[in-house]
């Protein structure tokens, strides 16, 4: 059996990579950094090495090096396995230094296990080369090194930032939906966030007034706000004018886009030198209730799928003004969901400060010409040191605190926030602690400047000389450029571990929200909550039954318990219709499994959880809805849902008819067996009832 080192430092990643191999028949051994990953490959050579980049202790293009280096591993393929953001130029250094492949993170899982297959074959039947191109100077090496590590860290800080933003805005529109009490301040906030977002320059609200059949402007953001909204009197269109676009909008009830004004004759000067428009009609269950008008400066800014989001927000807009009140807290629900799935974004390529510093540390000692080095973090509320990363020490006496907790050097000069020389380490000169240190390392020179972010000191950078050593002044820029450097990753990986945390924080929010979130629509319903957790409890044990894992399941009870959230965009008076519904209203009532798709698909965490809501009302023989889907083609998890469904369906009241009889409700199930259901599944079902009883 082959055996595959894989070496990641995120425990999740690596047992992922585990199970995947490991159905493939493939024997797996695990390293969470490079140094254990080169001890345990010497200790026991695998077939195949298969690592992530950025890891504490020893980074992946260090273990790499190592391994491309080493007699007896350079001929085991190496393979990095690593987060999206990698540019390019990442994959060319790690072919560089002799990587086999490079492959970028997430891959689909049968594509990924036929490169391994070929890579193990290729080993195989390879001539035994003795060197691929691996980089052998070391100036080069540290170059590219450094270009390519500070290319990782800039992407990271961009990404954050970027995340950081939308978030906010997220945020701010989800703590203003909580506050605010009136509908104008609550359309102004969607304007606003919808300028904030997606980068167009303005967007408008028109409203309808339906005696006097004309639309009003209400409200203007961005470009011309002032101006538009100064003269509102001028912009007021009837809904017959047939030279109005917001008019036509309005009439037909349909999106117009205009991808450009200047060839459009009904564009008009109020609307300002803008180069497309997009007229959205805000509509409540087909009636109108005004008009939406975004505006961009480029041309064709407004694509398909545009109008589908914005005509999803417009729609939620209608919603709000129809419910206020409840749509509030759902809208907010949604906002925190989506934010959710931002910072899920961010994290996906963790990193490690202390694995940043060390890779900054095997730099600065080599680029300085040093024989030692270290950072210590410093906590400016709490005023203490924390040792953060060292090279070069022959004992770990650095990391002891009383060399720097006190009235010590390090305090020095985060106090005089000054770069600070030594070339006398003796008493008094500095204190006893330090000095017995640097007298057993046989240092004769010291260097320590402050690390400095954004006005504020996160640490000091230190470095140590064993012979006499003078620097030059170029030395001198160097060594403040690196401390520049460690000091932005401090603050950028302090600003990560943020991040993390709040992630966590949200993390235990989010299972309580979609249980919220569903709660509010069985408030609405009529239903209980029990109810609804004895159908979700019933859906697991039959999952379990036909050989869902359990990291399935977790996915299939969010999918139940969240089947019919679509129903929240089904109006009361068909969704509590005390009779058969009618042709047009069943139109409508099919739409619930679509909803639910639009409003969980663009959530990272419930994509596994979609297969429920979206396909519950398919069935086996091709005739359900809402594509029609037939067989297999139907996702399990919807196939065993959609028994449940119907059986717990009949066997409760409904506004449209009296519960049925257990037995009743059984024989049901049997009868629409290869009709409705799968076979297989109603025999799991039935026989699961024989053994449990649910009432
Ligand atoms: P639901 O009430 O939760 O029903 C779920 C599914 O159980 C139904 O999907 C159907 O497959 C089955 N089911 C429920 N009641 C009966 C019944 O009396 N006879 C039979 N043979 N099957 C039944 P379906 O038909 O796609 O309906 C989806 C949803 O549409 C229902 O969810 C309910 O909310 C609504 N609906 C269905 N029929 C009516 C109706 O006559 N009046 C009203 N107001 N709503 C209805
Ligand atoms: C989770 O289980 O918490 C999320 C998994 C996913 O995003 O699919
Ligand atoms: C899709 O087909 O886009 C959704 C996956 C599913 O639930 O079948
Ligand atoms: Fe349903």
């Amino acid at each position: 059996m082959k055996k595959i080192l894989i070496v990641d430092d995120n425990a999740q990643n690596q047992y992922l990579l585990e199970i995947l191999l490991k159905t493939h028949g493939l024997e797996v051994a695990t390293a969470s950094n490079g140094i254990e990953a080169l001890e345990k490959a010497h200790q026991n050579p695998p077939d195949m090495i298969i690592s992530d980049i950025l890891m504490p202790g020893m980074d992946g293009f260090s273990l790499c090096r190592a391994w491309k280096t080493n007699e007896a591993l350079r001929n085991i393929p190496f393979v990095f396995y690593t987060a999206t953001y990698t540019d390019p130029n990442d994959e060319k250094f790690a072919l560089s230094l002799g990587a086999e492949r490079f492959i970028i993170k997430p891959m689909d899982p049968d594509e990924f296990m036929k490169i391994m297959q070929e890579i193990i074959l290729n080993s195989e039947t390879k001539e035994q080369v003795v060197s691929i191109g691996t980089i052998e100077k070391e100036e080069e090496y540290y170059r590219e090194y450094n270009q390519t590590l500070i290319r990782k860290l800039e992407n990271k800080m961009v990404e954050i930032q970027k995340d950081n933003k939308r978030l906010l805005s997220f945020y701010q529109l989800s703590s203003n939906l909580a506050k605010i009490k009136n509908l104008p301040d609550l359309i102004h906030s969607v304007l606003c966030t919808l300028v904030e977002t997606s980068g167009y320059e303005q967007v408008s609200h028109f409203s309808y007034d339906e005696k006097q059949r004309k639309l009003f402007l209400m409200d203007a953001v961005g470009v011309s706000e002032k101006e538009l909204t100064a003269n509102k009197d001028r912009y007021v269109f009837s809904i017959d004018e047939e030279q109005s676009l917001v008019g036509v909008a309005a009439r037909t009830k349909k999106i117009i886009n205009i991808p450009d004004t200047t060839e459009e004759p009904r564009w008009i000067v109020h609307d300002l030198k803008m180069n497309s428009a997009l007229y959205v009609p805000v509509l409540y269950e087909d009636n109108l209730r005004g008009v939406i008008v975004l505006c961009s400066n480029e041309k064709g800014a407004f694509a398909k799928e545009d109008e589908h989001n914005i005509a999803t927000l417009t729609n939620a807009l209608a919603i709000a003004l129809e419910n206020e009140k409840n749509q509030q807290k759902i809208q907010k629900q949604i906002q925190r969901l989506s934010a959710l799935h931002d910072i899920d974004l961010a994290i996906k390529g963790n990193m490690d400060l202390r694995a940043t510093l060390n890779i900054l540390l095997d730099y600065v000692t080599k680029q300085l010409q040093a024989d030692a080095a270290d950072i210590l973090l410093y906590d400016s509320k709490s005023q203490t040191f924390d040792f953060a990363a060292a090279r070069g020490f022959n004992t770990r006496a650095i990391e002891n605190q009383n060399l720097w907790q006190g009235n010590s050097v390090a305090e020095k000069i985060i106090i005089t926030q000054c770069k600070l020389h030594l070339n006398n380490l003796i008493e008094p000169l500095v204190p006893s602690a330090f000095a017995a240190m640097c007298a057993s390392e046989k240092f004769q020179n010291y260097w320590g400047v402050p690390l400095v972010a954004k006005g504020e000191v996160k640490g000091v950078l230190e470095v140590f000389h064993r012979s006499s050593f003078t620097s030059e002044a170029e030395w001198q820029d160097y060594f403040e450029t690196l401390a520049g450097q460690a000091a932005i990753a401090i603050d950028n990986a302090q600003l990560f571990e943020e991040l993390q945390r709040s992630n966590v924080e949200l993390r235990l929010a989010y299972d309580a929200t979609i249980e919220g979130w569903s709660r509010a629509l069985y408030l609405r319903d009529k239903d209980t909550e029990e109810h609804v957790q004895r159908l979700v409890d019933i859906t697991v044990e039959l999952a379990k039954k036909m050989g869902f894992k359990d990291a399935d399941l977790v996915h299939i009870r969010r999918g139940a318990l969240l089947h019919d959230i679509g129903k929240m965009g089904i109006p009361d008076h068909i969704l509590l219709k005390p009779a058969p519904l009618s042709e047009d209203e069943w139109v409508i009532m099919r739409k619930h499994p679509q909803y639910a798709y639009d409003m969980l698909s663009s959530i990272s965490y419930l994509q596994k959880a979609l297969d429920i809501p979206y396909c519950h009302h398919e069935k086996w023989d091709g005739s359900g809805y809402p594509r029609g889907l037939k067989g297999e083609r139907i996702p399990l998890a919807a196939r065993l849902f959609a028994v449940v469904d119907v059986w717990d369906a009949l066997r409760s009241d409904r506004p449209y008819r009296k519960a049925w009889q257990d037995n009743q409700a059984i024989e049901y199930i049997r009868e629409q067996s290869g009709k409705h259901f799968d076979p297989k599944v109603v025999e799991a079902f039935l026989d699961l009832l024989k053994i449990k009883r649910f009432d």
